[in-house]
């Protein structure tokens, strides 16, 4: 193992590199501007397994965006693991609040910032540095690796869902190992055990054909952004919980034992509140933050928008208005019904007086692994050994509806091994990944596979 560690060590400046030719390609996945830089993405991180040393890298065209695969199977009778990330990023609008252009990688303050530096370029990018450094320094890895790094999961992971339904053989594994999560705190080593799922809403109301002066008629017709804005805060009472009938009926409560497990973190409301510049933190009575922000579900609007919005006054009532609604679930609830339940009850608080369509965008299903697996064991070692600190069990917030499609599909826990931190602006301007995590994680890695084929 010392050889391989040294590598990774002796390697970091030409990782970082490498990392930062991986950041400069714009990977976007919405939209379809990007879809050739999305291709030589896909090929950019083929040649990345190639000459890390993997037997067979193939790029699978898709639908969607092309998926990327690639394996080596040269230790029969040792366990496999599946390496999943996603190469695609998110838009990086609103572009002028970047400090530095979001596809010109810079180094600063030992962090690097470009769009996709956390999530989740940088993080997949461990795995592969980290078997580079087993063939590398060995001529050969401790048990059988498979890649699979997808270009949607941003847009949903459609074109994978199908894949691995279509590819159930080729992808056999006894555990999938996903580095797309955040640490607790910086440098405390953090195993993921639950996700949250979602189900994502885009609401429309529409009043009269078309907009009428605001003098003419205001007072005598009803204005659809003012019924869609008391329609939207009806969903929520005042104590924080969601008012759609059956919404909780599927809800797990959280067991004593995670309770208490969940107290036993540090954490500071008020620490909390001040990073994030607010004076107050708010949610469903009764539940702590992390409480809030792990186990319970939510609900919020995701942007609004309707009638006149540009400089000056323009006494208009519009015609339409619209929202972007996002619930996010939790054990074991599931996005379809809930779909079904929020379009029912949203069409009830309407007034005659306007027509309303609602549209499910998407969804993904929650998640929480087994803790006791042998596979998760294994990894809490790994990253121990690494940051030489005890590992934490956390749940995320976040969404990685594909998790669950791996669990059924290949019948194999997922092990969440993340390395970025909540507080690296992902999906926002100035996205960074700490450069000490980006070390500790190959590390991590490579302690895990070594780790995982002598637990056999
Ligand atoms: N890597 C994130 C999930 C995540 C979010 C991990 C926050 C840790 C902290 C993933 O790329 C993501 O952004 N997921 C989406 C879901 C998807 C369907 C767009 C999300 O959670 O909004
Ligand atoms: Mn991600
Ligand atoms: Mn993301």
């Amino acid at each position: 193992m010392e050889k391989v560690t040294n590598y990774i060590l002796e390697n970091q400046d030409r990782y970082i590199e490498e990392l930062k030719d991986f950041l400069r390609i714009p990977s976007i996945s919405a939209g379809t501007e990007n879809k050739k830089d999305i291709q030589q993405c896909a090929s950019f991180v083929a040649d990345k397994l190639t000459a890390a040393g993997l037997s067979r890298v193939e790029i699978f065209q898709t639908e969607g965006h092309p998926i990327v695969y690639g394996e080596w199977l040269g230790a029969p009778g040792k366990p496999t693991v599946l390496i999943y990330g996603h190469y695609d990023v998110q838009p990086v609008d609103p572009l002028e609040l970047w400090n530095t252009p979001p596809f010109e990688p810079v180094v600063k303050d030992g962090k690097i910032w470009a769009r996709g530096a956390t999530d989740d370029k940088g993080q997949l990018f461990i795995h592969v540095k980290s078997v580079e450094a087993f063939f590398k320094s060995n001529g050969s890895l401790p048990l059988n690796v498979k890649f699979v790094l997808e270009g949607e999961e941003e847009i949903g992971s459609e074109s994978l869902a199908v894949f691995l339904k279509q590819n159930k053989d080729m992808l056999k594994c006894d555990a999938v190992l996903i580095s797309d999560t955040s640490l607790y705190a910086p440098g405390v080593p953090s195993i993921t055990y639950g996700l949250r799922g979602l189900c994502y809403m885009e609401v429309e109301v529409t009043g009269p054909d078309h907009d009428l002066h605001s003098g003419s008629f205001g007072g005598a017709v009803a204005n659809p952004i003012n019924i869609l804005a008391s329609m939207i805060a009806r969903l929520q009472d005042k104590k924080g919980k969601i008012t759609i009938p059956g919404f909780y009926e599927d809800v797990l409560p959280l067991s004593k034992k995670e309770k208490e497990s969940i107290k036993s973190l540090k954490f500071s409301e008020k620490a909390f509140a001040k990073e994030l510049k607010v004076a107050e933190l708010k949610g469903e009575e009764g539940y702590t933050t992390l409480e809030r922000l792990w186990a319970r579900p939510t609900l919020d609007c995701n942007g609004i928008w309707g009638g006149f919005t540009g400089t000056g006054a323009k006494t208009v009532i519009p015609s339409k208005a619209s929202a972007k609604i996002s619930m996010r679930l939790v054990p074991n609830q599931d996005p379809k019904k809930i779909a079904k339940m929020f379009t029912s009850y949203f069409k009830t608080l309407a007034p005659k007086s306007v027509k309303v369509n609602v549209k499910a965008l998407h969804g993904g299903y929650p998640v929480v692994v087994p803790l006791e697996h042998k596979v998760i064991v294994a990894a809490s070692e790994a990253m121990e050994k690494a940051f030489g600190k005890k590992t934490v069990y956390m749940r995320e917030g976040g969404s990685i509806p594909i998790v669950v499609d791996f669990v059924k599909n290949l019948k194999a826990p997922a092990v969440l091994m993340g390395f970025g931190l909540d507080s690296e602006n992902l999906h926002s301007p100035n996205e960074h990944f700490d450069l000490n995590h980006f070390r500790l994680g190959i590390l991590s890695s490579s302690y895990f596979l070594e780790g995982l084929s002598q637990k056999g």
